[in-house]
C-alpha cells in the first residue's frame, strides 16, 4: 500500500459512492438505498445495490461488493492506486507524492514525455483524417463501412503524403529531436534528416490498457507492401505485452475475450457490438500477452483467419494460452476468411451463433490432427488413435481426463474402454499432465476446468445455510484471506474445502459483523466478550481488527468503506463487503432479536474456545480460563438493543 489509511479515508469521506456508481450504472432509489442492474454480471432484474449509509455497494447476484475504490478497480480493471487517484481527482484532493528515488523519477518523467509525443501525434493524425488533407483516408475507412462513431472510438487517423509535417508539428510543440526519434513516430537518415515514419497511411493508434497511446499501426490505402507498418518497441511500447483494444474490451460483459489477428477485425467486431475483441500487435502472440489476458478473463476464443497460416497460428496460440492458465475455443469462420469479412457477409447474429458454437480447443487440435491421417487405412487410423491417447495424457486431472476420453472416443468412433486402456498404458509409462505441448497439463495444475464463471456461482450457492440459520441470506466469504468463492476459482480445488460446520460459523460471523456495522451502538456490549482473534479465518480476523480499532476510538462511527479499503485486492475488498451484507430477516420482536444476538456471540465465542483448546499449548492457561469464564457469563448475559 502506497498511501496511508488516513489518506484513503480522507478520499472516501469526500466521495459519494452513489455519484461514482451512477456514472456507469443506472440507479433507482429504493428506500435509503439505490438499486440497479449489476455491471459485473449479466442480469435482467436488479440485485445490485448501493448503500450510501455504508458508503458501499453490493450485489446479491454475484457477490461483487466493496467501496467506491473497489467499484472503480473492478469496473475499470485498474489498480488500487489508480482508483484512489481517480477519486482524489474528483474530490479535488491532492494525494501526497510517493517517495521515489531520483533515478525512478527521471525514468518516469521520460516515459511521460514519450507518452506526450505519442498523444500529440495521435491528435495530429486524428485531425488530419477529418480535414481536407485526410479525404483519401476518410474514403478508405468509409468504403470499409466504418461509422464516424467507430472511427472516433478507435481514434483512427491519417498520415498524408508530406514527409515531415508531423515532425515539424512536434518540434513546434517543443519536443526535442531526440525524443521525437526515440518515440519512433519519426526516423532519421542522412539524406532526409529527421522525417515522419508514416505517410500515405491510415493510422491506428495503439493504446495500453489505460487508454494511453503507446504506438501506431499504419496501413497502406491500396495493395502495396508492406501492408502495415508498426512502431518499433520503445520504452513505453512493448508489442509482446500489450493487446490492441484491450482498453475497450476489458469492460465487456462477456465471460470471455476474443483474440483475433487484425486491427480491422477488432474494429469490425466492436462496431457489430462484440466489444470483447482484441488483437496482437502485428507480431506473433506471446506468453506475456496470455498473462495479460489472464488478468481479465479465463476464457479466450480465437477468431483467426480460416486459411493455413491462421490454423497454424491458432494451434500455436492454443498452447500458449493453455500454459498461461487460460481455457480456449476456436471460432469457425468458414467459408469466410476473417471476422471482418464474416460479419460483412453474414451479419452479427450469424457471428454470435459462431461464438456460441466455438469448438473446444482440444477437439480443434484433434480435428486438425485427424486431417493428416487416413481413417480408411487401419494402420493410419491406429496411429491416429495412439496420438489421441498420448494427447489425452496431458490432462492431469483424472475426472477431466476421463471426460475427454469419453468424448474423444465418441467423436472418433473408438471403443471408450480401448481408448482408456491405451491412455493408461501411455500414462503409466510417461505420467500424466506432463505433455504441455498438446495436452492440458499446465492448465490442469492451475486451472482445472472451464466455464468458471458459472461454476463459481454454483459453488457459492451451494454453501449450506448452516444449522438453524434460516434467516441468513449471507454468503460467507472463505476464510484465509482470499475472499468470496467467486474470487478464488483455483485454490478451492487445491486446498480442502471448508467443512459444513466451518461455513456455518463463517455465516454467523458475517451476520454479527453486519449487525455491528448497521448498529454500532451494540459494539461495547459485544467487545466485552469477543476480540478480533475470536473470529475464525484470517480475513475475518483482519476485518474484525480494523472494525474494532475504529469502534474503540469512536463507538458511534463504524465505517464499512474504510474497513473495506484497508484491503488492497478487489478479492479481499469483496470478501469484506460480503461480511457487511448478510441479512437477518424475519425477526421483528425486540426480545427475539436480543436473544439472537446473544446466541450469535455465544456461538462464535464457543467455536473460538474450541479452537483454543484444540491448539493446546498455543494459548496460555490464563487466556483459556478467561475465555471459559466469558462463555459462562454469556449464557445469562442480556444484550440490549
Ligand atoms: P485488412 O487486410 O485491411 O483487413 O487488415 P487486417 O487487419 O485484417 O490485416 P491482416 O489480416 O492482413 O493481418 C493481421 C495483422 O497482422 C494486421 O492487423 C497487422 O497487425 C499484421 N500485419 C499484416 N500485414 C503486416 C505487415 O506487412 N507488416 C507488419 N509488421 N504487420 C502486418
Ligand atoms: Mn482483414
Amino acid at each position: 500500500m502506497y498511501y496511508s489509511q488516513e489518506v484513503v479515508d480522507e478520499v472516501l469521506a469526500n466521495t459519494d459512492i452513489v455519484d461514482v456508481v451512477s456514472a456507469h450504472v443506472h440507479l433507482k432509489k429504493q428506500g435509503k438505498d439505490y438499486v440497479g442492474l449489476c455491471p459485473f454480471h449479466n442480469e435482467k432484474t436488479p440485485s445490485f445495490s448501493v448503500i450510501p449509509g455504508k458508503n458501499m455497494f453490493y450485489c446479491f447476484g454475484c457477490g461483487a461488493g466493496g467501496s467506491a475504490i473497489t467499484f472503480l478497480m473492478k469496473y475499470n480493471n485498474c489498480t488500487f492506486r489508480e482508483a484512489l487517484q481517480d477519486l482524489a481527482d474528483r474530490a479535488q484532493i491532492t494525494l501526497p507524492a510517493p517517495n521515489y528515488s531520483e533515478e525512478t523519477k527521471k525514468r518516469e518523467q521520460h516515459r511521460q514525455d514519450l507518452l506526450a509525443v505519442n498523444k500529440e501525434a495521435a491528435t495530429y493524425y486524428y485531425k488530419l483524417l477529418r480535414s481536407r488533407k485526410g479525404e483519401r483516408g476518410m474514403k478508405y475507412f468509409t468504403d470499409r463501412a466504418l461509422s464516424a462513431e467507430t472511427m472516433k472510438m478507435f481514434g483512427l487517423g491519417f498520415a498524408d503524403g508530406a514527409r515531415s509535417d508531423l515532425t515539424d508539428h512536434l518540434r513546434k510543440k517543443g519536443f526535442s529531436d531526440e525524443l521525437i526519434l526515440e518515440s519512433d513516430v519519426a526516423v532519421f537518415n542522412e539524406k532526409q534528416g529527421l522525417h515522419d515514419r508514416f505517410f500515405n497511411r491510415v493510422m491506428f493508434p495503439i493504446q495500453d490498457v489505460r487508454g494511453r497511446v503507446i504506438g501506431f499501426g499504419g496501413r497502406v490505402l491500396g495493395d502495396a507492401k508492406p501492408k502495415y507498418i508498426n512502431s518499433s518497441d520503445t520504452q513505453i511500447f512493448d508489442k509482446g505485452r500489450n493487446l490492441y483494444a484491450l482498453n475497450l474490451a476489458r469492460r465487456t460483459k462477456a465471460d470471455h475475450l476474443i483474440l483475433c489477428e487484425g486491427y480491422m477485425d477488432v474494429i469490425a467486431m466492436h462496431q457489430a457490438g462484440f466489444n470483447q475483441a482484441v488483437a496482437s500487435l502485428g507480431t506473433a502472440f506471446t506468453p506475456g500477452q496470455a498473462a495479460l489476458l489472464r488478468r481479465y478473463t479465463k476464457r479466450v476464443l480465437l477468431a483467426y483467419d480460416s486459411d493455413g497460416a491462421g490454423v497454424r497460428a491458432a494451434l500455436r496460440n492454443i498452447g500458449i494460452l493453455r500454459n498461461g492458465g487460460l481455457e480456449s475455443s476456436v471460432i469457425d469462420l468458414r467459408p469466410h476468411k476473417d471476422p471482418d469479412e464474416f460479419i460483412k457477409a453474414e451479419g452479427k447474429e450469424a457471428f454470435q451463433a459462431r461464438i456460441d458454437s466455438a469448438e473446444n480447443s482440444f477437439f480443434y487440435e484433434l480435428r486438425i490432427l485427424s486431417q493428416s491421417y487416413r481413417m480408411d487405412d487401419p494402420a493410419s487410423r491406429t496411429a491416429f488413435h495412439r496420438e489421441i491417447a498420448r494427447k489425452l495424457c496431458g490432462f492431469a486431472d483424472e475426472i477431466e481426463r476421463d471426460n475427454y476420453i469419453a468424448a474423444a472416443a465418441e467423436k472418433y468412433f473408438i471403443k471408450t474402454d480401448s481408448l482408456r486402456r491405451l491412455v493408461a498404458q501411455y500414462g503409466n509409462a510417461n505420467g500424466y499432465g506432463t505433455d504441455t505441448q498438446s495436452g492440458a497439463g499446465e492448465r490442469s495444475k492451475t486451472f482445472r476446468s472451464g466455464r468458471n464463471q458459472g461454476e463459481s456461482k454454483d459453488f457459492r450457492s451451494r454453501i449450506p445455510p448452516g444449522d438453524g440459520n434460516r434467516e441468513s441470506k449471507s454468503r460467507a466469504p472463505q476464510a484465509g484471506g482470499n475472499g468470496a468463492a467467486a474470487a478464488r476459482p483455483f485454490s478451492r480445488r487445491l486446498a480442502p474445502g471448508p467443512t459444513r460446520a466451518q461455513k456455518a460459523l463463517w455465516e454467523k460471523q458475517c451476520l454479527l459483523l453486519t449487525w455491528i456495522i448497521d448498529d454500532p451502538r451494540i459494539f461495547p456490549q459485544i467487545s466485552r466478550y469477543l476480540q478480533p482473534d475470536d473470529f475464525d479465518g484470517e480475513i475475518y480476523v483482519r476485518t474484525a481488527s480494523r472494525l474494532w480499532d475504529q469502534l474503540r476510538k469512536d463507538p458511534e462511527a463504524a465505517n464499512a468503506a474504510s474497513v473495506i479499503s484497508s484491503f488492497e485486492t478487489p478479492q479481499e475488498q469483496e470478501a469484506t463487503a460480503a461480511m457487511f451484507n448478510s441479512h437477518l430477516e424475519g425477526i421483528e420482536d425486540k426480545n427475539d432479536r436480543e436473544k439472537t444476538l446473544r446466541e450469535l456471540v455465544f456461538f462464535i465465542k464457543q467455536a473460538s474456545l474450541d479452537r483454543m483448546t484444540r491448539a493446546g499449548g498455543a494459548s496460555s492457561l490464563q487466556t483459556l480460563l478467561t475465555a471459559k469464564q466469558q462463555l459462562q457469563s454469556l449464557r445469562s448475559a442480556n444484550f440490549h438493543l
